[in-house]
């Protein structure tokens, strides 16, 4: 008995990355998993790896801010086993700017992948939480959810406003039998990142600079990230609730570096 044979698990954005890692871990704890990501060729490959090692793998292709497909896929997981008892709001894009450089445009896409993004999927799937009297969401939020960098707005905004919901969301259901948390990764090794150094003239010296004030002196990887969420989403944590664990080496509580 895996410590999640009795979950079903939605996971968004489980083509890659974190989502691909978490998904990887919940269905070795034996979970069946719902990965749903708006990559198809990522997303099938996985699901064929997961079905060839016999694992119980959906995937399904669509967009976070789809509601129409979210409640199709949501609805053909609920078929095939019944109604979903985790879902894992990883899916988020980095958007990066100035403030007052930002395209106008990019302020929407972050905010509504980021934020709204998360909560579409949680309404899609909170209803059948609620009729059950169990669930659990996580929210994949981020470091930037209580410090800043400069010239990386407006995606503070996003994940500060993800706590709130966790927060939110955490406390009106809680007598109903779900929970909502959070989890705050630093940097870790994902395509995301290393997108973020080849932004650089210098994607090694910027890779390089980063390691440097981690107090691990390292990225973190994807896997130790989905075992906090495994944690979570298990039958080991029922009174944690509205709560934010940060994955990130330690960083954030460094005053500063010497
Ligand atoms: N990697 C890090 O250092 C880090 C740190 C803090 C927080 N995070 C958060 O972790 C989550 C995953 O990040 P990652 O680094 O693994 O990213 P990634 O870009 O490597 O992977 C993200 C996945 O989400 C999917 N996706 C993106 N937008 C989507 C949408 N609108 N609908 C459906 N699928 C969508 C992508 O196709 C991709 O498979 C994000 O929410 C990110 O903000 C990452």
């Amino acid at each position: 008995m895996g410590r999640l044979s009795n979950k079903r698990i939605m996971i968004t954005g489980a083509a890659h990355g974190i989502g691909r890692a978490i998904a990887e871990a919940c269905v070795r704890e034996g979970a069946a998993v719902l990965l749903y990501d708006r990559e198809a060729e990522a997303l099938g490959q996985l699901a064929d790896a997961l079905r060839d090692h016999g694992h119980d793998v959906l995937a399904e292709l669509g967009d976070i801010t789809d509601r129409q497909a979210l409640e199709a896929a949501v609805s053909r997981a609920r078929e095939a086993w019944g109604p979903l008892t985790t879902l894992v709001n990883n899916a988020g894009v980095n958007v990066f700017h100035a403030p007052l450089q930002m395209p106008d445009a990019a302020w929407e896409q972050c905010l509504r992948v980021d934020l709204e993004g998360a909560w579409t999927c949680s309404r899609t799937v909170l209803p059948d939480m609620l009729a059950n009297g169990d669930g659990s969401i996580i929210n994949i939020a981020s470091t930037h959810a209580f410090s800043i960098i400069p010239g990386c707005f407006p995606y503070p905004v996003a994940k500060h406003g993800l706590i709130g919901m966790t927060r939110a969301l955490g406390v009106e259901y809680a007598g109903q039998g779900v929970r909502v948390n959070a989890i705050a990764p630093g940097y870790i090794a994902t395509p995301a990142v290393e997108a973020h150094w080849r932004s650089f003239e210098d994607p090694v010296g910027a890779k390089a600079r980063i390691e440097a004030i981690l107090p691990p002196g390292r990225l973190g990887r994807p896997e130790e990230v989905a075992m906090s969420v495994v944690f979570l989403a298990s039958d080991e944590a029922p009174f944690i609730n509205a709560t934010c664990l940060t994955i990130d080496g330690g960083r954030s509580v460094v005053y500063h570096d010497a």
